[in-house]
């Protein structure tokens, strides 16, 4: 496994959020949570990353990842570029470590990776110059961690004390790197109950996600819960015939108004976006006031600011 930390402790890469220790979490969640700016204030622009330049690799499609990575850096000081190079092995006929080494030499300090293909990230990590950081920003069904910290957080300013909480990660979390690093960080913060919510069909294999009660029913398991994180179903990572009918699913697994209403009265409902309105989630509840999809939103760009000052050593 990637060494994440430098010999002084401080962190170095983000590959996973899986054993990292608490106090390293949480103090990148204050840190973020000194970069939220109100909506209708200007958000904070700051120097402290000068001369450092931000290089943007994503293999899959995003939208809010990206953007986010990139005004993160961008309201630090930094350089971004945006480049088009995938690093899966199985394209072009330039290895991952060719790219690598090209980028570096354009004197790239992070390295921001999305991959479809599992170990890219960690495997980059090992191979890059001492002084480059990468982060991973999506790999394949097993980790985003970046996404999981911006969770934690939002539950944070909406719950504050995470022990007594009770959790519900509801959908597709066979293929979910969002549900993985949400365990990951939840069970390092000591989180009272996180319950694994999924249909049969999706339901993880295996050991994953130890001492987590699962439910295959939507009803039994957000009965009670504090907090909701719906999961967009990942149809790029099934066989076509393994996509569910989005009728049926809906009235199996989607989270309606309805049943909604069996949680605790002031429940919050996440989803990592991009959503499918009225497959997992009712347009009305994505909507609706226990929502706080958009503060997720914003929360993404607050925890990249920390996790790239963090990775960059300019505290
Ligand atoms: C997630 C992703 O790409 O892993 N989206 C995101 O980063 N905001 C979740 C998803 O695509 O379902």
């Amino acid at each position: 496994m990637t060494q994440q930390l430098r010999p002084n402790g401080s962190l170095r890469h983000l590959i996973t959020l899986e054993g990292l220790d608490r106090g390293l979490i949480e103090r990148l969640l204050d840190r973020a949570q000194s970069y939220v700016r109100p909506l209708d204030e200007r958000p904070l622009s700051a120097s402290l990353l000068e001369g450092i330049t931000v290089a943007n690799l994503f293999g899959e499609p995003s939208t809010r990842t990206r953007a986010s990575f990139e005004l993160a850096a961008r309201r630090l000081g930094a350089e971004v570029v945006n480049l088009e190079v995938h690093l899966s092995s199985r394209t072009k006929g330039e290895t991952i470590l060719d790219t690598v080494y090209t980028l570096q030499a354009m004197h790239l300090d992070v390295l921001v990776l999305r991959e479809a293909e599992a170990g890219v990230p960690g495997y980059v990590a090992d191979h890059v110059a001492p002084h480059v950081s990468v982060l991973s920003a999506g790999e394949a069904h097993l980790s985003h961690p970046t996404q999981g910290l911006l969770d934690a957080l939002t539950i944070r300013q909406r719950k504050g004390d995470l022990r007594r909480l009770k959790v519900a990660i509801v959908g597709d979390i066979e293929h979910s790197r969002v549900a993985r690093s949400a365990f990951h960080v939840l069970d390092a913060l000591g989180v009272g109950e996180i319950r694994i919510v999924a249909p049969e069909a999706f339901m993880p294999r295996g050991e994953e996600f130890p001492g987590c009660p699962r439910l295959r029913s939507i009803e039994d398991g957000i009965r009670g819960v504090d907090v909701i994180m719906m999961l967009r179903i990942q149809k790029e990572r099934m066989a076509d015939a393994a996509v569910p009918d989005a009728a049926a699913y809906f009235a199996q697994f989607g989270l309606s108004r309805a049943r909604l209403g069996l949680a605790a009265r002031d429940a919050i409902v996440m989803h990592p976006g991009p959503m499918n309105r009225g497959i997992e989630i009712e347009s009305e509840v994505a909507d609706g006031p226990q929502s706080v999809i958009l503060q997720q939103v914003s929360n993404g760009v607050a925890v990249r600011m920390a996790v790239l000052e963090a990775v960059t050593g300019r505290r």
